[in-house]
């Protein structure tokens, strides 16, 4: 059985997860990368792109196979995608094209009142029965997220948010997808090996062992368009919300005062394309309070990184959806996001996103009654 999925932000972290596909199709040896190779059913292969949104002109109208390449989208897993029949559609431009990145490419102008995109778009998605609604929309796009979450309650799909708008940690936004049984991820996609996770797990490590993290920042770089849509603070605020709170939720036991942590985006060198570093600093305390401090330095492609949480994600969806479960699902948004509506420490997360696979589901009060911390 295939999962029938629509994307919405034909940019860096989709070509990721899209040409990563391909990748893995055309190689017989081990696959490396994968946390799982199954969920439930469905394989990796089992994803299918059917439907593309997007607003720069030199995607819209492209076959998706082409506007995957297009500028400024720099991931080149493989050299080449099969043509799968999709043109990329017209989405609503609203508050998603932020005011450097315009430089990068021409968003275009839309065709149609947003009230008419809103009801052509739905059909699309009914007609071509999609099972998962995916986000990539850029940091800051407000209105245009709150477009594609309502598109997916009207048309009854599956939604993983992917960025830092909140969605599934908004109890309005959950509540709406609850009532209607619709299953939601999000929000905000921790990377497989990234910036988040590490720190999370050393603010963690510091109070399983006894020591206090009294001082830690994180100061992230990269070139590309996500980097450069983040040089604009105002669209920066939740992001920053996303990322700190998912670190300060691993210090239960002495909790890191606001004015000793400081993580978020810090610049854009354009040379780096998607190459990020990350420079992380936890200091602390042990053992009659000897002070000690940690420095790291983390390099990485950040859009695989990305990749290889979200095909883990479009299938725990389809799952949800399969069995009839809706609104937020607790597990998998711990142990895939950042801005989860509920934190988990990172092993937990991982054990209930397993048992839920196995078919026992957590419901949102049953899990929400649990020690761990509503964002
Ligand atoms: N590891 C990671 O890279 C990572 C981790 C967590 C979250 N994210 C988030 O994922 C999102 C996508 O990142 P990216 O690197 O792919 O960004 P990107 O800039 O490469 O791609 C964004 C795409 O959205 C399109 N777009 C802009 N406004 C639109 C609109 N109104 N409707 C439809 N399409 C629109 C752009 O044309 C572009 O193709 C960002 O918000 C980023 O912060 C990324």
């Amino acid at each position: 059985m295939k999962i029938r999925t629509a994307i919405v932000g034909v940019g860096n972290c989709f070509a990721g997860l899209y040409q990563g596909i391909e990748y893995y199709k055309k190689m017989d040896t081990e696959r490396i990368g994968l946390m799982h190779e199954n969920i439930g059913p469905y394989s990796w292969k089992d994803i299918e792109f059917v439907l593309a949104y997007d607003v720069s002109k030199n995607k819209v109208g492209k076959p998706l196979h082409e506007a995957v390449y297009a500028k400024p989208n720099y991931v080149k897993i493989v050299d080449s995608m099969p043509e799968n029949g999709v043109i990329v559609q017209e989405a609503p431009v609203l508050d998603g094209v932020g005011k450097w990145v315009k430089d990068m490419f021409e968003p275009m102008e839309n065709t149609a009142p947003i009230e008419v995109l809103r009801e052509k778009i739905i059909n699309e998605i009914k007609e071509n029965n999609i099972d998962v609604l995916i986000n990539y929309l850029p940091v800051g796009s407000q209105k245009a997220v709150e477009f594609w979450a309502d598109v997916a309650l009207e048309s009854g799909t599956a939604f993983v948010n992917c960025m830092p708008i909140f969605i599934a940690s908004n109890p309005e936004w959950e509540n709406k997808f609850r009532e209607k049984n619709i299953p939601i991820i999000g929000d905000d996609i921790k990377s497989q090996v990234g910036a988040t996770i590490i720190h999370r797990v050393l603010a963690k490590l510091f109070e399983d062992r006894g020591a206090i993290l009294d001082r830690s920042y994180q100061l992230n770089f990269g070139g590309n368009t996500d980097f450069l849509n983040m040089l604009e603070r105002e669209r920066l605020k939740s992001k920053k919300i996303s990322k700190t709170e998912s670190v300060k939720s691993q210090l239960k036991k002495h909790p890191i005062k606001d004015e000793n942590i400081h993580i978020g985006p810090s610049d854009y060198v354009p040379f780096m394309k998607n190459n990020k570093v990350a420079y992380i600093r936890l200091e602390g305390r042990m053992w009659a309070d000897v002070p000690f401090n940690i420095e790291l330095r983390l390099d990485v492609d950040d859009k695989p990184n990305s990749a290889g949480v979200a095909v883990d994600a479009i299938r725990l969806a389809k799952l949800a959806k399969d069995r009839n479960i809706g609104g937020a699902l607790l597990g998998p948004s711990a142990y895939l996001m950042k801005h989860p509506p509920v934190q988990y420490p990172d092993p937990e997360a991982k054990q209930m996103t397993e048992e839920f696979i196995k078919g026992e589901h957590q419901t949102h009060q049953n899990q929400t009654e649990e020690t761990s911390e509503t964002v």
